[in-house]
């Protein structure tokens, strides 16, 4: 089947030398883009700046803001059968973005208005009818129920929960949260390893293309 995997953190310019953003490295959605690949599906990978290099035989379309991989995964969403939501993507970006650097001036406090951005999970999910959708969530200390909540809200089948600890990490460890209620811990693993034992446990051995649902 045709996957759209979202990865990476998103930048949010404030004026044309800085911008806001996060600590996600891309990691763990490259992997989950690579696992896809090499269990046969086309995957097109819609990713935020990373220092990685894409793997090979995945069509990958870099972005920058959170604008503008919705409008990204808007084109690609129409013709793919599943979705895996990795990306940090900013929850807010600059009201205004200066066309000049911003100066300091007399050296006073700055303050920045900030508006929301748009939930591309939420966004694509919606209209997902029959489609499986996987979202992640990082949340800092025992953040399941907040993790079920996002994961009845955003209308997933599944949800991969983190921690902070997650962040630029090469091993990690998820907690798999699925729509009927089921739980299980994947890891602590290399985070290649991780995307493997993801993929096994949504995606049924031989049915790669119908969403199991139970975990
Ligand atoms: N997500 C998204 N677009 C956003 C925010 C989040 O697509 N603007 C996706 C992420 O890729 C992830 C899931 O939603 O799959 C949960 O992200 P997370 O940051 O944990 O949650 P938020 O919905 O942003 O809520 P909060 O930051 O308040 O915990």
């Amino acid at each position: 089947m045709r996957v759209l995997v979202t990865a990476g953190p998103t930048r949010e310019p404030l004026d044309p030398v800085r911008f806001l953003s996060n600590r996600s490295s891309g990691r763990m959605g490259f992997a989950v883009a690579r696992a896809l690949r090499d269990r046969g599906h086309e995957v097109v990978l819609v990713c935020g700046p990373t220092a990685l290099e894409p793997p090979s035989g995945v069509e990958c379309v870099r972005i920058g803001t959170a604008t503008e991989m919705l409008a990204a995964c808007r084109e690609h969403w129409p013709r793919c059968q599943a979705l895996f939501a990795v990306a940090a993507v900013a929850d807010w970006r600059p009201a205004r973005v200066g066309a000049r650097k911003l100066k300091r001036g007399a050296g006073g406090a700055c303050t920045l208005e900030l508006v929301p951005n748009p939930d591309i999970l939420a966004t694509l999910a919606r209209e997902k009818g029959a489609r499986l959708a996987v979202g992640f969530a990082l949340e800092s200390g025992d953040g399941r129920e907040e993790a079920r909540r996002k994961l009845r809200e955003k209308n997933l089948d599944f949800l991969a929960l983190n921690g902070p600890e997650a962040q630029e990490a090469a091993v990690s460890r998820l907690w798999l949260l699925d729509a009927r209620g089921g739980e299980r811990e994947l890891g602590p693993a290399p985070k290649e390893e991780l995307a493997r034992g993801l993929l096994e446990a949504v995606l049924p051995a031989g049915d790669e293309a119908c969403p199991q649902k139970k975990v």
